[in-house]
């Protein structure tokens, strides 16, 4: 391990069990030497294993519904308590669809569990920002991370209204990226994640088959969570500083691919 991320002091939400995507990027953030704060909702906190992780990462675990701008705001200005400053980094690492959960097809949603669905997978990125924004609680140089999927751009139908939360989400990133870059040289960007074996990934319907396509259709195979987690390790470290306002494919190629041979076969 390099410390490449030594001094720096970070927020990670969205770690529910050993598989979550956001488990790994807390494990890796504490290897290059950060120091992290992690976050869920409270009922997740109360099902996950959260606190095994925070044990292991000697970390303190602060509870936030990332819909709520209280909590948020409560998360935030305990995590410079705990810190003694602002933080470096945070990742947002949330997803949920009320729909696909109670099983709604895409052509017959449900447009209150669709808001839901919004409010936490893409317009708490939002919120998280916001009170980021208003507490002043990044340093300048700091870096944001949202993960994302591809089907924010290409069809993929079981994936039903995350589709829309995920083009919500890389546009927040975007627009929000612009301010604080201009304000404070913060960057904001997203990855867009090959499938994954974890909770959220499990919810949509024939995961495991597409899994397995997506894995023979991207000439590196899917890539895993622990890749990923390098991946936002190298977002939120100083050798991407100047990297902003991107929707970055992580995806062994998926996405760049039209017809793999070893589909057919
Ligand atoms: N698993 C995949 O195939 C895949 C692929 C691409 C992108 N992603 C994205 O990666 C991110 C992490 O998902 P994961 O696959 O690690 O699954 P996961 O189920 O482990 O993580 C999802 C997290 O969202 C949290 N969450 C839900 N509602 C919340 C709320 N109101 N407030 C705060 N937290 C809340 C959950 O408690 C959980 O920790 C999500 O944005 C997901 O869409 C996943």
């Amino acid at each position: 391990m390099s410390n490449i991320l030594a001094g720096k002091k970070g927020i990670i939400f969205g770690a529910l069990d050993h598989q979550s995507i956001a488990w790994k990027v807390a494990e890796r953030c504490v290897e290059e030497g950060a120091q992290i704060a992690l976050t869920n909702a409270p009922v997740a906190m109360r099902m996950g294993e959260i606190n095994a992780l925070a044990e292991k990462c000697k970390a303190p675990v602060i509870a936030a519904d990332a819909t709520s701008l209280e909590d948020l705001e409560n998360l935030f200005q305990k995590s410079m308590e705990h810190f003694g400053g602002k933080v470096d980094f945070v990742l947002h690492s949330i997803g949920m669809s009320v729909n696909v959960r109670k099983g709604k097809v895409y052509t017959d949603l449900n447009y209150e569990w669709m808001q839901k669905t919004f409010d936490v997978s893409a317009i708490s990125f939002h919120k998280m920002m916001h009170v980021m924004w208003k507490l002043d609680a990044i340093n300048d140089w700091g870096s944001i991370v949202g993960l994302t999927y591809i089907a924010a751009q290409r069809v993929f139908p079981d994936y039903s209204e995350m589709a829309e939360s995920k083009a919500l989400l890389e546009s927040f990133a975007r627009s929000f990226g612009y301010h604080f870059g201009t304000a404070k040289k913060v960057r904001v960007n997203t990855i867009s994640q090959s499938p994954t074996m974890t909770t959220a990934g499990q919810g949509v319907k024939g995961f495991h088959e597409f899994f397995n396509y997506a894995d023979k259709m991207s000439p590196l195979g899917n890539a895993p969570a622990e890749d990923c987690a390098n991946y936002c390790i190298a977002l939120f470290s100083d050798l991407t500083r100047y990297v902003t306002m991107q929707n970055l494919f992580h995806d062994g190629g998926f996405s760049t691919m039209g017809m793999n041979p070893a589909v057919l076969q």
